[in-house]
């Protein structure tokens, strides 16, 4: 894919995986946006990819949904949008262990929050972008500990086929 001069929002684009791919991305050429709920988090990422002129932060929490939609008020039109966010802390844990709490901060962030990326990116985004949602291999090779993150990866690829064909 060209990158050059493409605008992309990869959100979880503080670490990991979404921190990755902001560097590939840049130095394709691209414009990034990277998102997170943590500032402090966005600002260290920054500072490991430089590039200041191709590159935003936005603090967001895309399980909310004010949010997300200001998110999108500031960042205009977009090639791409991406997201890696998955806030799975305390999730991984044998079912008589597991604390619902922890399971819906999973489904927020990786389920509600792919839900309102779409729902308020898809009309920003140019006539060949993208929307690329990271789900998981539990989706299909569930481990013990793994019931919650299991379900959430099947459920953000249910709602992808979906979106592919209502956005088409
Ligand atoms: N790493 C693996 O081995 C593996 C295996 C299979 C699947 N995956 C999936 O691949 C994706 C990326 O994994 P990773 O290891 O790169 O994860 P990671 O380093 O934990 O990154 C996830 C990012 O999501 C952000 N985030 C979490 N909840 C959010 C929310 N509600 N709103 C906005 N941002 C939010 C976090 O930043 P803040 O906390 O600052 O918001 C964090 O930067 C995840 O979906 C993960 O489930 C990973």
């Amino acid at each position: 894919m060209d990158m050059d001069k493409q605008r992309i929002l990869i959100v979880g684009g503080g670490s990991g995986m979404g921190l990755a791919l902001a560097r590939c991305c840049l130095d394709k050429g691209a414009t990034v946006i990277i998102a997170g709920r943590g500032e402090a988090k966005l600002d260290v990422a920054r500072g490991e990819l430089g590039r200041p002129a191709a590159l935003e932060t936005a603090a967001v929490d895309i399980s909310r949904e004010a949010e997300v939609a200001a998110l999108f008020q500031r960042t205009g039109e977009l090639d791409h949008i991406v997201s890696t966010a998955a806030a799975i802390e305390g999730a991984y844990r044998l079912l008589p262990e597991i604390e619902l709490e922890a399971a819906q901060r999973v489904v927020e962030s990786k389920f509600y929050g792919p839900l309102l990326l779409a729902k308020h990116g898809a009309p920003k985004l140019s006539a060949k972008g993208s929307l690329t949602f990271v789900s998981g291999i539990a989706a299909y090779r569930p481990a013990a500990r793994g019931s919650v993150a299991a379900a959430v990866n099947a459920a953000l690829e249910g709602l992808v086929r979906a979106l592919a064909v209502e956005l088409a």
